[in-house]
């Protein structure tokens, strides 16, 4: 459906979790809230998202690996809403043991966040000493033959900026997109500029890569030759995209938050009884969906990554 803005909003992104193994400092980490939808009832959210207009789903987290039953609620999505792409996004801890069952359970994508590939900046960056189980988990998606596998990376100034370079040459060595995300602020954070480091400076140290024909979707992609995988940038600062907007979120404890910039959030699970009603609140909920986010001042406080899941 529509928004009250003309935005075709066909992309939900379902946070099956607020929990995480790791602690990026740059996601916040909120105080997780515990309460967690079964896969019964993100199935029947997902089909009244699908009556919606809704085509392209994404389980993220927290972490959405530490659900034990994260396949099932793969598996319950799908078969309820029948979405043209079903993915996800993990930070890879878990995913060696875990691809083969998401695989089975129905998922298309995965995406993999990874911000250095130096075992002590890790460390540092996630509070756990496991680049080589990331690495792991990124070969073994890789081995499932899913349609897509993709790594994302924020890189801040003087902290992992430095191993950009290592970094593109995963999508050399691998058959995986290599995106850099520029850093939002989270929960009220007001020097994030200090940290962010904008798109067209990164790609100033990358004068090889060519650009690619524009496509659907946050981020713009860039070829270099020999390589098996694209370059991409996703630039919500420098280059907001929010006027193209097509996705809303569904939170882990059963509210929608139509928009990641912003804080208002709606309950849906007092309506999860009557789906007819539910469909409405959706409706709704998307219609109040705002023009987009306020990071350039960022006064206002937005809520973790971990709650709302990116
Ligand atoms: P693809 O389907 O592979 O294109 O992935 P995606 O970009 O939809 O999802 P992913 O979970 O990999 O998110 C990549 C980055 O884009 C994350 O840093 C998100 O926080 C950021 N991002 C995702 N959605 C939005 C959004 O609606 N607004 C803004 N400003 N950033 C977003
Ligand atoms: N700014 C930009 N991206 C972020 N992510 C988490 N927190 C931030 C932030 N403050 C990214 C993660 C993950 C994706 C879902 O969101 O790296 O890949
Ligand atoms: Fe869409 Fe809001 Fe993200 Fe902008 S900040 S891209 S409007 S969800």
């Amino acid at each position: 459906m529509k928004d009250s803005f003309g935005r075709e909003i066909n992309y939900l992104r379902i946070s099956v979790t607020q929990r995480c193994n790791f602690r990026c400092a740059y996601c916040g980490m909120g105080k997780p809230d515990t309460d967690e939808l079964t896969p019964a009832q993100f199935a029947v959210f997902a089909r009244a998202f699908a009556k919606a207009g809704i085509t392209k789903i994404r389980l993220t987290g927290g972490e959405p690996l530490i659900r034990d039953d994260v396949a099932d609620i793969a598996k319950a999505v799908k078969q309820a809403a029948k979405p043209q792409i079903l993915a996800i996004t993990t930070n890879g801890f878990l995913l060696e043991e875990k691809a083969a069952d998401l695989k089975a359970a129905g998922i298309d994508a995965v995406n993999i966040s990874l911000d250095t590939l130096d075992d002590e900046c890790f460390r540092r960056m996630t509070g756990k000493d496991a680049l080589s189980a990331v690495i792991r988990g990124l070969e073994a998606a890789l081995a499932q033959n899913f349609d897509r596998v993709r790594v994302n990376t924020v890189l801040l100034r003087g902290v992992n900026d430095n191993g950009a370079e290592r970094l593109v040459d995963l999508a050399k060595k691998y058959p995986v997109d290599l995106r850099f995300i520029e850093l939002m602020p989270t929960d009220g954070d007001k020097t994030y500029r200090e940290r962010l480091i904008p798109s067209a400076e990164l790609l100033r140290r990358f004068p090889a890569l060519s650009p690619l024909p524009a496509e659907e979707g946050a981020a713009v992609y860039y070829a270099a030759e020999g390589f098996r995988g694209r370059i991409g940038f996703i630039s919500p600062i420098s280059k907001k995209f929010c006027g193209g907007c097509n996705r809303v979120r569904l939170l882990s404890n059963g509210q929608i938050k139509p928009c990641l910039g912003q804080n208002e959030v709606y309950d849906l699970l007092p309506f999860l009884e009557d789906e007819n009603r539910l469909y409405e609140e959706i409706r709704a909920a998307i219609f109040k969906k705002p023009a987009g986010h306020h990071f350039e001042e960022p006064t206002g406080k937005l809520t973790s990554m971990n709650q709302i899941g990116g």
